[in-house]
């Protein structure tokens, strides 16, 4: 039973996807152990609390130094026994330490067809919004891995979603959440937990 920490920072939707993908078994052989929080007025914690989900606050900001808070991340995440570090809508940059620890055991959700409107500055609404600036006919998200640089790690699963005339980058941020996060982020976990990932030569395969 792969063992996950959940790491958040706003409402939670993705958190809920896959919570609700456990209990209906569309994700197999996985449990969350702890949810963490960067803020204590996220959404997302009381959606781990109605789960029965234990949570935790860590703020970088309340923590003494850059060390404080890579000591505080790692000593929740061990004490929780975690094998797999889910980042749903975390909005903390990683210490690298954490990222060495858990080496191909991080993943990521991004809002967007990575390599397009990705990297420093890409976040939340600002990601549609520059995908509607471009006009593009497709947009989307993608599941990856965590490495030390900015949505650079090896891609797991994109799924592709339409831009339609008039959309705003609200309306664009919903349906990219509804038609392709809400779904490929559990896949991702699914076939982590039962194995069917590997990755070489920076590449994901999956079996
Ligand atoms: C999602 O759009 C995710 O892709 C981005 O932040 C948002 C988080 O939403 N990184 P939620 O907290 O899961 O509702």
């Amino acid at each position: 039973m792969l063992n996950i920490t959940v790491l958040v920072s706003g409402g939670g939707t993705n958190l809920q996807a896959i919570i609700d993908a456990i209990k209906s078994g569309t994700i197999s052989n996985a449990k969350i152990s702890l949810v963490i929080s960067s803020r204590k007025d996220a959404y997302a914690l009381k959606r781990a609390e109605d789960a029965g989900i234990g949570t935790m606050v860590i703020s970088r900001k309340e923590c003494a130094d850059s060390s404080d808070y890579e000591n505080k991340m790692l000593e929740a995440l061990k004490a929780a026994g975690t094998e797999l570090i889910v980042l749903a809508g975390f909005m903390t940059v990683l210490p690298e330490s954490m990222i060495n620890e858990y080496e191909n055991r991080i993943i990521n959700i991004h809002p967007s067809l990575i390599p397009s409107f990705c990297g420093k500055g890409y976040y939340g609404l600002k990601v549609h919004e520059e995908a509607l600036k471009r006009g593009v006919k497709l947009t989307g998200a993608t599941v990856h891995f965590v490495d030390k640089g900015c949505d650079t790690g090896p891609i797991i699963i994109q799924k592709a979603v339409e831009v339609e005339d008039g959309d705003t980058p609200e309306i664009l941020q919903k349906r990219v959440m509804e038609q392709a996060e809400w779904k490929i982020l559990p896949k991702a976990i699914d076939l982590i937990a039962n194995g069917k990932v590997t990755v070489r030569d920076e590449k994901v395969f999956i079996m």
